[in-house]
Order: C-alpha cells, then structure tokens, then sequence
C-alpha cells in the first residue's frame, strides 16, 4: 500500500481515532505533558489530526491553517532527547493499538512515527562518565 492511499482507506475517522488515543497517553505522560500547552491539549490535537490527514492522502488542511510542516524548525523549543522520543512513541504505540487500523496501515504508520520522532531529536545525548573524565586523570 502506497502511504498517500492510507487516508482512502482509514478516513477522518480513523485519523481522529488514533489522535484522541494518543493525547489520552500524552495527558498521563510525566515526560511529555509538561512540553505541551497547559490549557490547550485539545489545540495540539487538532493540529496533529490535520498534519497527518494531509501527510497521508488528505485534505491539506494543514497546510492551509499552519503553511509547511517545518517539523524540526517546530519543535525546536522543545527539549527532546531520546527518553522524550521513546515515550513518544510509546504513547503512540499504545494509540495504534486502540485505534484498531488495519494491519498494513498500523505498520506503515509506525514505521513513519519511529522515523520521524528519532529525526526530531534535538538534544545530544550525554556522554558516559567515563568519557567526561580529563586524559590526564
Ligand atoms: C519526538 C517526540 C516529540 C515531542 C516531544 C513532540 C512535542 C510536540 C509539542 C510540545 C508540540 C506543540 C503542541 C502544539 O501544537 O500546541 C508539537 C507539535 C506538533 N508535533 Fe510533535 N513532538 C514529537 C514528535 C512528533 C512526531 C514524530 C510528529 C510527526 C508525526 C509530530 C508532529 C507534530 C505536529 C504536526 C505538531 C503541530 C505543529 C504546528 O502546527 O505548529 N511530533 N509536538
């Protein structure tokens, strides 16, 4: 299945499905939802919604409303290392499930939402400690 026919298959319905699913998970996030706005998580939904209706063969909402996605430019004010990245993931893992796609559409999303949270990634990780020590010591 090509990923621009994923909304053909799966609608606004199941877009919105595994949106309210995942900002459930992000709600109960202790990671997670101290980055998004403190009264408006219903805001970030709908913003994710009509991102990935259009990313995936939709209507381009998104980009009328927010112009391009710029996604590393947009989430640059966020601190995002690897722990924030898996939970993530995580949290849309746990939405996939419930939102209860077909199992080709449930592997090419996740496969788009690993990619691209690990692309987004903008803090280094820390070095061990060993490597912190000065070559003399
Ligand atoms: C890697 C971990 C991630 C973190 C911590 C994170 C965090 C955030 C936060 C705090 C916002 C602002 C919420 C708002 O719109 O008010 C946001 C916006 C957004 N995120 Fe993420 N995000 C992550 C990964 C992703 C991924 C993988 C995608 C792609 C599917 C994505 C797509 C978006 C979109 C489309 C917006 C709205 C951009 C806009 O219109 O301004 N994010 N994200």
């Amino acid at each position: 299945m090509d990923e621009q026919d994923i909304y053909s298959v799966i609608g606004e319905d199941g877009f919105r499905r595994l949106v309210a699913a995942f900002y459930q998970q992000v709600a109960q996030d202790d990671v997670l939802r101290p980055m998004y706005p403190d009264d408006d998580l219903a805001g970030a939904e709908e913003r994710l919604f009509d991102f990935l209706v259009f990313r995936f063969g939709g209507p381009p909402r998104s980009l009328e409303r927010r112009g391009h996605p710029r996604l590393r430019m947009r989430h640059a004010p966020f601190p995002i290392d690897r722990l924030a990245r898996d939970r993530w993931v995580q949290c849309m893992g746990r939405a996939l499930e419930q939102a209860n796609l077909p199992q080709d559409v449930e592997t090419k999303l996740r496969e788009f939402f690993e990619a691209t949270a690990t692309f987004l990634i903008n803090r280094p990780e820390q070095p061990p400690a060993s490597e912190l020590r000065s070559p003399e010591q």
